[in-house]
């Protein structure tokens, strides 16, 4: 609805700005008119009963004009290339990302720069700089604990040296993806050094409680993140004999969303990271973001309203920067995050799909892919125009968060078959070949969930020891495969950095007391390049990066595999192969993995009742064409085995 005020108040700050609101900036303009109704609507859901609410909006639109009035021609002028697609420019096939750690990866962002012909030589063209901003060096939960917003850390270099990656980036056709870590600060940041002080403005950017009467309260339902290294939800504040809210570790407090103050705050930090250049802002751990006694304080609806009101503002000052909401939380809620009701597709553009991420961890253990197809129904539901960020690792630990009746709908006892996962990837069942470790462990509740890198968990580790070449080749066709299966699924592929080289645990964690609590770190590995010849296709890392390099290129070879929400899985005539095609109106792609140790045979039915014809069939993996049997004949699927066949 049209609100003359609002209308006024929008132009008003444009022109004294000085913004050519009916020339060079009318799109911009235009895009704040249309979002300002729905800011303000936004807003005062959450704030309007407070007697400053009307000057806190007021301040928002100013942080959302002065964002775009700082933001550079250049940037201007690529975020009207990106809203000129027809398609939104961030499902397109061609991207594929790696998330690392600048200095565990290439030293610092001078090392970085230097290595992007790596990127070229793979395939990747978006880079996911694991944090990078101030974080003090012995509580920084891997740089989620941020001092400072705005100042690269000096062990990565400096924020000029960033601006030149990301310049250099954008000069080879690359994406840049940062994190903002927007529910907690590290207890070091100025908002909280000056909160320690006693400064009342800044007390309430945090949970500040004068006893245990609210925290234990709390408690009861507050489910523990780190129950092993940082049990509890609270913190006791010395200097202000009080306790703070610290939901993950006792040196990361969390922000206090209920005041309005906190959001502008961030969502200018926001800002500063669209007009440096950020093409996909990674927003870490939405879910926190508000809390209220008496529930999990998880993706409670007030989480979401802040991110549709974060979505709104950065579409209308810098469009060109996506938004991934890190929600790694059961699957009907990580849904939500696209967004519902008048809101679908206009919340995040991406989250990332943990839940098929464990899912394929399930099938490569169990050799079963039925868990994994139960859970389909509610991952099929994201709207259209957004985009799942598909991995198999990352820097966090897998978390077995999908629905018991999914494991139900396989015919197993949810409790028996977790207990089954856990053992088998922390290497306590029995022939196992995995190499992991279990993170997060709660006696309480029994949850846990699995630490350890995909070579390691995929069982390289174990044949290396054992010098077994056979169960080498096995780890790594294992490896290729869960790549393969989340690469080709829809969603910008993220490779998480050393996978594409079949690195293994690195232990070396254990000697650091900034680490040791933490054996996440088992999984970041400091990649030490002169034992990694990834050239050498004889070498392991070369093997593991020759594959990873064709699964890229081959995904940017075929415009099919766009994320259109054109995938449908096939029906499971074998439970050992998870099947899917890829379409569009012109092709269909039949996508077939084999997560067992032995040959699966695939009745040529299950093609034919998707839609293929043809007589012949191209596997674009080995470039072989097959002759497609009848009804009753069998596509045989080598151990471990994948095709891409198409109709010829
Ligand atoms: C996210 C990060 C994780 C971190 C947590 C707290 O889940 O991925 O590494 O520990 O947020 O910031």
């Amino acid at each position: 609805m049209y609100t003359h005020t609002l209308h006024q108040q929008a132009k008003e700050l444009a022109t004294s700005s000085t913004l050519d609101i009916a020339g060079t900036d009318l799109n911009f303009f235009t895009r704040l008119l249309s979002n300002t109704e729905q800011m303000h609507d936004l807003f005062m859901q959450l704030y309007g009963h407070r007697p400053d609410a009307a000057a806190q909006f007021a301040r928002l639109l100013q942080t959302v004009v002065a964002a775009y009035a700082g933001r550079s021609a250049v940037l201007r002028q690529l975020d009207d290339e990106k809203l000129a697609k027809p398609e939104p420019w961030f499902t397109s096939h061609q991207l594929v990302g790696m998330s690392l750690y600048v200095d565990r990866f290439a030293g610092n962002l001078a090392g970085l720069q230097q290595r992007l012909h790596y990127f070229e030589e793979l395939g990747v063209n978006l880079l996911h700089l694991m944090p990078i901003f101030q974080s003090p060096p012995n509580e920084s939960d891997g740089g989620y604990a941020v001092s400072n917003f705005r100042e690269v850390d000096p062990r990565f270099g400096s924020l000029q040296e960033l601006q030149q990656l990301q310049q250099a980036l954008h000069q080879q056709g690359m994406y840049l993806m940062l994190d903002i870590v927007l529910n907690h600060t590290s207890h070091h940041h100025a908002w909280a050094v000056k909160a320690k002080q006693g400064d009342a403005h800044y007390k309430n950017f945090y949970y500040f409680f004068p006893d245990r009467t609210l925290p234990d309260q709390y408690e009861v339902t507050m489910p523990d993140i780190f129950p092993e290294s940082a049990p509890g939800s609270f913190t006791w504040v010395p200097e202000q004999q009080a306790w703070v809210m610290s939901v993950f570790h006792n040196y990361q407090w969390d922000l206090n969303y209920t005041n309005p103050a906190v959001l502008v705050a961030m969502l200018d930090t926001i800002f500063f990271y669209s007009n440096l250049g950020v093409d996909v802002l990674r927003i870490d751990a939405p879910a926190f973001i508000w809390k209220k006694l008496g529930t999990s304080s998880q993706n409670l609806p007030e989480a979401h309203t802040l991110l549709r009101l974060i979505k709104l503002c950065v579409q209308a000052a810098t469009p060109g920067m996506a938004l991934l909401g890190e929600a790694i939380v059961a699957p009907a809620e990580i849904m939500k995050y696209f967004g519902t009701d008048r809101y679908t597709a206009r919340e995040c553009d991406f989250a990332y799909n943990a839940t098929h991420m464990a899912l394929q961890w399930d099938a490569l253990a169990t050799g079963d892919t039925r868990v994994m197809l139960a859970a389909q129904y509610e991952l099929l539901r994201k709207p259209y125009g957004t985009s799942w960020i598909t991995y198999t690792r990352c820097h966090d630990d897998i978390g077995l968060g999908y629905d018991d009746d999914m494991i139900r709908a396989a015919g197993y006892d949810p409790f028996e078959h977790r207990r089954f996962l856990k053992d088998y990837f922390s290497g306590a069942y029995e022939g196992s070949p995995a190499v992991g470790a279990l993170f997060g462990v709660n006696p309480k509740t029994n949850d846990a969930r699995i630490s350890g890198s995909l070579a390691s968990l995929c069982g390289l580790e174990k044949a290396v020891a054992s010098g077994d070449e056979g169960q080498m080749s096995k780890a790594i066709q294992k490896i290729v495969l869960m790549q393969a299966h989340s690469f080709f699924m829809g969603g910008l592929p993220m490779l998480f950095y050393g996978d594409e080289l079949g690195a293994m645990n690195d232990y070396s964690y254990l000697q650091d007391p900034g680490k040791s609590y933490d054996n996440r770190w088992m999984h970041r590995p400091l990649l030490q390049w002169d034992a990694l010849p990834y050239q050498d296709e004889t070498a392991i890392a070369g093997r593991v990066f020759a594959a990873t390099r064709q699964l890229i290129a081959l995904r940017r070879r075929l415009p099919v595999l766009a994320d259109r929400s054109n995938l449908e899985w096939m029906t499971p005539h074998n439970i050992h192969v998870a099947g899917y095609v890829r379409h569009t109106a012109a092709q269909r792609l039949y996508c077939v993995f084999n997560f067992s140790d032995k040959d699966a045979w695939l009745t040529w039915y299950a093609f034919r009742e998707k839609g293929l014809q043809s007589a012949t069939v191209h596997d674009h993996v080995s470039g072989k064409d097959l002759s497609v049997g009848t009804d009753r004949e069998y596509l045989v699927l080598p151990p471990f085995g994948f095709m891409l066949l198409e109709g010829v």
